[in-house]
């Protein structure tokens, strides 16, 4: 049966205390609703809505970053979570099947929970779980696998509030039923608002089933505030971390390791201490990322060593067995199988040929405050230590420079290029040089 989702958005996030969209708001380097859509996707839904209110723009752009063809609903007025969905209802006109229901600020949920969910046969079915400090949740009034109704916290009486089955807002509602129904909710409650909550008890009056299906509680976490937004974060590393760990991938402290969202790590390979990664990276079976390392856009292949104290940036890209050592940023650039660039140097939009090394100091002069130019070295080149390559520039395969050398010009395949001050040597001349200052500051002590 054809799914759709909707992913509910349009909210403020007051007590984020922030200026940005509380789903705006990134959790292992990408906007918290990209971890809610992820959850929907997992579904393979035929269609994908997400309702925008707040900051609306700003969130459908975020919303289609994820997914291109992902539709938006605007809610003008946020008169609760049944009106959102109420907003949404013309994008399902024609649709049939199951409308799954997700919070953009819920960003735990996992597949299979949501697999559990697609199980369950009546017409309505939420999400619940056994809160251990149930708090402000909305309470789950139900008799074992069959659901009553749901009572807002606010509308709960004593009694009530003593449940603590709670509503995680996550619902599966049959296309025909939310036809039928979504726009009888009523508002009158103590918020005055369209609580989606209200749908079940409308469900069964009309003869519709209800039913409940339970998860962990801690995949019903939701972020209200920036201290929420840290804890979940941490949540989010350490369960990623977690699963590469089960994927075969060495981490000394994976404390201190920093994830993003889409970080790839091949089996054998081994991240130390306190490396960062920032979105865009695949590291490669067997590669070796040392500590405090910084890596983003970046591509490790089988075998390389990174660090410690490496910068990847963007579009770099290295090859098998390839070493970039301590201090080393790399950005836009190719380094070809085997080569190494171990010390102290910044190689930006260049070609590194195979076996190349690139000596100490090393520096690609790709800015020439105006525009950026490449620099192309062949493979077996020998660089010597504190060469400057102003770019753009070429140097052939085979090809040496001189320490210190300032390269401008194309250095031909098997060539030594120099390009610094000749050594003049002056016999006894640094002894005297020595003499002749202590002598001036002694007299200048005197006369003080
Ligand atoms: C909701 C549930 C409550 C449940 C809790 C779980 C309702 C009425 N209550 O309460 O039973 O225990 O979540 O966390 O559904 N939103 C809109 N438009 C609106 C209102 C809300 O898009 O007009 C979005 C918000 O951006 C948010 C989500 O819906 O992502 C939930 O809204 P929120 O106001 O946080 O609901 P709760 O009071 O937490
Ligand atoms: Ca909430």
């Amino acid at each position: 049966m054809s799914i759709a989702t909707i992913i509910l958005a349009a909210g403020k996030g007051t007590r984020m205390n922030s200026d940005l969209a509380k789903v705006l708001h990134p959790i292992a380097n990408v906007p918290m609703l990209h971890h809610a859509m992820a959850t929907a996707a997992t579904l393979e839904p035929t269609l994908d809505i997400v309702v925008t209110g707040h900051q609306a723009e700003a969130v459908a752009a975020a919303a289609r970053d994820f997914d291109a063809d992902v539709q938006i609903a605007n809610q003008q007025e946020q008169l609760g979570t049944g009106h959102a969905v109420q907003m949404a209802a013309p994008l399902l006109d024609g649709f049939e099947g199951r409308v799954v229901v997700l919070f953009g600020d819920t960003p735990f949920i996992q597949p299979e929970t949501m697999q559990n969910l697609m199980a369950a046969t009546s017409d309505i079915t939420i999400l619940a779980f056994d809160a251990a400090d149930p708090g402000r949740y909305g309470r789950v009034v139900s008799n074992g696998d069959a659901l009553e109704r749901i009572v807002e916290w606010k509308d709960a009486s004593p009694e009530e509030r003593n449940i603590t089955l709670c509503n995680s807002g996550v619902m599966c509602i049959s296309s025909t039923l939310l036809n039928d129904l979504i726009f009888e909710l009523s508002d009158t409650n103590d918020a005055s608002e369209f609580y989606l909550t209200e749908l079940p008890a409308l469900a069964r009056k009309n003869g519709y089933s209800a039913g409940v299906v339970l998860c962990d509680e801690a995949e019903t976490l939701g972020v209200n505030t920036l201290a929420e937004l840290s804890d979940a974060e941490q949540i989010w590393q350490g369960s990623r971390r977690r699963s590469l760990m089960e994927d075969g991938v060495y981490m000394q402290a994976p404390d201190t390791v920093q994830l993003a969202f889409d970080t790839e790590i091949g089996r054998g390979a081994s991240v130390e201490p306190n490396v960062v990664f920032g979105l865009g990276v695949t590291v490669e079976s067997d590669a070796r990322i040392r500590a405090f390392s910084h890596l983003e856009g970046a591509h490790v292949s089988r075998g390389a060593t990174v660090g410690p104290y490496a910068r990847l940036r963007p579009g770099a890209e290295l090859s098998e067995h390839v070493h970039v050592g301590n201090f080393v940023e790399i950005k836009n650039a190719v380094v070809a199988e085997g080569a190494k660039i171990n010390h102290l140097s910044y190689i930006g939009d260049a070609r590194i040929g195979s076996r190349t090394n690139v000596g100490a100091g090393t520096i690609t002069c790709n800015y020439d405050g105006v525009m950026k130019h490449q620099t192309e070295i062949g493979a077996d080149a020998f660089i010597g230590s504190n060469t400057m390559l102003v770019a753009p520039v070429t140097l052939g395969s085979g090809s040496m420079t001189g320490s210190g050398s300032v390269i401008t010009s194309d250095v031909e395949p098997d060539a030594l290029a120099i390009s610094r001050a000749p050594q003049v040597e002056k016999p006894g001349m640094a002894r005297k040089l020595l003499e002749m200052l202590r002598a001036r500051k002694a007299q200048k002590d005197r006369s003080n």
